[in-house]
């Protein structure tokens, strides 16, 4: 007998493979390409076809749920209160069109605020990417180890993107200029949901972003949590999930030297 948990995940990924189905076929076809909140900021028909997918899918399966999706295709969420799906359709919509790779899906089923499953599918590696409360966290069905908290700064990957160096309105550039001169690299994949899953696969140690949204997160948070990784702000606190603001997960070993350099608030 499947525990609720269970049953949401093996509908949630029958429904994320089929829609990455739909996204490979269509790939070659022409795009059409808008802004949303500034030139940087891209959305495609695809973005908002595969959001009505999957809110058909939820209406129609579980009317009692609530979805909260970045195309606004789902419910007007204010709360976690019963059971809420959080869904970005196609999270590096940037990649997508400019690289045809590099970008997922990332869906999240919330119970009154817990986070019960995570699913993160990077669509044309076809790597699927899960967790379960409670139950550790899989990469194409093989459980992730646990991340090695004996980690130093000196040994870690941190994964943030260039606005870090050219705005110095979170943290100083002074903080960001030694925390990325003390640890072993930084790279850039240019999607948040891939960064959180690859913090829980360790292929990074942490990754901080400046402004994420409940969609960018939800999945992931509960993949770095069943590693024992933690995400907190940039300046250490506890995360609202329902709020847009700067992101830090990583390896619980060096969550705290790195906060020491990003938690002075500007
Ligand atoms: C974006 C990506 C990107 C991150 C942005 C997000 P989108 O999501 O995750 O890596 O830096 O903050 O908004 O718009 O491609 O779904
Ligand atoms: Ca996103
Ligand atoms: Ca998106």
């Amino acid at each position: 007998m499947k525990t609720i948990k269970e049953q949401y995940y093996i509908q949630a990924k029958q429904w994320m493979i089929e829609a990455g189905k739909i996204i490979r076929e269509r790939m070659d076809q022409p795009l059409f390409i808008e802004t949303k909140s500034g030139r940087n900021d891209l959305v495609t028909e695809m973005d908002k076809n595969i959001e009505q997918f999957f809110a058909a899918r939820i209406e129609q399966t579980y009317p009692n749920h609530r979805m909260l999706g970045e195309e606004g295709f789902g419910d007007h969420v204010t709360d976690l209160q019963g059971t809420v799906w959080i869904i970005d359709p196609i999270d590096g919509t940037m990649n997508f069109v400019h690289q045809q790779k590099n970008f997922a899906i990332s869906l999240a089923v919330y119970e009154e605020g817990i986070g019960l499953i995570g699913c993160i599918y990077d669509v044309m590696a076809d790597d699927f990417y899960h967790a379960i409360h409670g139950e550790g966290a899989y990469k194409n069905g093989v459980r992730l180890p646990r991340l090695n908290e004996r980690l130093t700064l000196e040994g870690t990957m941190l994964a943030c993107n260039h606005f870090w160096l050219c705005t110095n309105k979170l943290v100083s550039y002074a903080s960001m200029e030694k925390l990325v001169r003390s640890v072993r690299g930084v790279r850039t994949y240019g999607s948040a949901a891939l960064e959180f899953a690859f913090v829980a696969d360790g292929t990074l140690d942490a990754y901080m972003s400046m402004r994420l949204a409940p969609w960018d997160i939800a999945a992931g948070m509960i993949l770095v949590r069943e590693v024992g990784g933690v995400t907190t702000t940039v300046y250490g606190e506890k995360i609202n999930l329902l709020d847009n603001g700067p992101i830090l997960t990583s390896n619980a070993g060096v969550h705290g030297e790195i906060v020491a350099y990003t938690k002075h608030k500007k």
